[in-house]
């Protein structure tokens, strides 16, 4: 793992400027290499920190981001509504410069300031990212568009490379249920495009996201194994011995953003994990050895079963279906060649064990996932039941 920048690779190459005068330029910048014509002019970082821009920082990813890029020393501002505040690395937030403001129609805030690259992790429009990457494409280096693998909906294919052709339009026909999954890719897809297209191929990078997990996430999809796996007993396997599983510690893809960054590595990458393929078995035995806990896996490897039993989803498992396909066969060789790397499988689980039963989540949120009638851990002896007596 790289762990310091390398400058010498921090060449951004940045469109033309019309006019020093439009932009003023603070020391330290990229931009204050910048000439004044209007040919391509190659921009090189010189050694030093970044300012580094975040469109968001205040939930799941962006603490992350933070709190690595900070430690890298680093200068970070945020730009959220307020409205979200971060449940881990809190204490960081007073370094950090946090703009107010709103994507979808106030971003005054980020008028006539300077960084040399913005992540746009809250991207949940075309018309945001737009806008933004409009605004900022003469204030800023490089633009990082979190996109999402949903960009390549629906997941037909196996091994799916960076080049794979992307869902551009939500169908005419759908079926039921269907529509959230185009709408989400389609949207992630044409933003990723809106970015590259205003601050050119050179100046951006676009990552693709797997299922993240790790400390802070909101969703409360993978919490069935760490929860489970550290209790010990009769736990649920789902699926065939050789169904595969995709995910990624939301701290290896953020860590990953700021190196890019800092390597000026642009182009577009896979963020999943983990190094190897891994099958659900291994994910689940793999993560059990974070615990000392005594377990005995119930396999249940038929999908009617499991759908009948409102068991769809344990992520990272997914009932496997043609266009789910390929969702757990992304291929992750670029990324890896450009410096993704991989925390331990049972390192990510203790984690996540150790933030879920500390002061960042509540009780209320505990409660409700363990006592929710239509939850898993309220059913699961109740399917084990069912399975054993067939
Ligand atoms: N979770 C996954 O497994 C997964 C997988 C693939 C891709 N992704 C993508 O990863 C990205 C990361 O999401 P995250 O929530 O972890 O990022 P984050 O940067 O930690 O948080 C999202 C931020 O967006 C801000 N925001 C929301 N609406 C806004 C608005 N109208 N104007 C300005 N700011 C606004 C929120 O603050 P305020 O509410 O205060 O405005 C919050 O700070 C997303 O783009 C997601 O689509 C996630």
């Amino acid at each position: 793992m790289k762990n310091t920048p390398n400058p010498s690779r921090r060449k951004f190459i940045r469109t033309a400027l019309q006019t020093s005068a439009v932009l003023p330029l603070t020391g330290g910048s990229i931009l204050a290499a910048c000439n004044t014509t209007t040919q391509l002019a190659p921009i090189v970082k010189k050694e030093g920190p970044l300012k580094i821009l975040i469109l968001g920082g205040t939930s799941f990813l962006g603490p992350h981001q933070i709190a690595y890029a900070l430690k890298r020393g680093h200068q970070i501002t945020t730009f959220t509504r307020g409205k979200t505040k971060p449940t881990i690395h809190k204490e960081l937030f007073d370094q950090v410069e946090q703009l107010t403001g709103d994507r979808e129609n106030n971003l005054l805030a980020l008028k006539g300031k300077q960084w040399d690259a913005v992540i746009d992790n809250s991207g949940r429009k075309v018309s945001w990212t737009k806008a933004t990457a409009d605004l900022l494409k003469d204030q800023v280096g490089l633009y990082v568009y979190v996109s999402s693998v949903s960009a390549y909906y629906p997941y037909y294919t196996v091994n799916v490379k960076e080049d794979a052709p992307l869902v551009m339009e939500v169908p005419a026909q759908l079926d039921e249920g269907e529509k959230p999954m185009y709408d989400y890719g389609v949207m992630k897809a044409n933003s990723e495009a809106i970015a590259r297209k205003i601050f050119g191929e050179d100046r951006t990078i676009a990552i693709r996201p797997h299922f993240m997990t790790g400390p802070a996430d909101r969703t409360d999809r993978f919490m069935y194994w760490p929860l489970r796996l550290a209790k010990g007993g009769d736990i649920i396997l789902p699926g065939k011995a050789n169904d595969p599983v995709q995910f990624i510690d939301v701290r290896d893809i953020a860590e990953w953003m700021i190196r890019l960054i800092e390597n000026g590595t642009t182009g577009t990458y896979n963020g999943a994990g983990p190094a190897s393929p891994m099958t659900m078995p291994a994910y689940v035995y793999g993560a059990h050895a974070a615990f000392g806990s005594k377990v005995n896996f119930v396999s249940i490897d038929d999908y009617d079963f499991l759908e009948k039993n409102q068991v769809p989803f344990i992520a990272p498992w997914i009932l496997p279906g043609e266009k789910f396909k390929g969702m757990s066969r992304v291929n992750i060789d670029k990324s890896v060649a450009n410096g993704l790397t991989y925390r331990p499988l049972a390192t990510t689980i203790k984690d996540v064990y150790d933030w879920w039963h500390s002061d960042a989540v509540t009780q209320e949120r505990r409660d409700k996932l363990m006592n929710g009638e239509q939850g898993l851990f309220q059913r699961e002896a109740m399917i084990i039941k069912e399975w054993n007596g067939r």
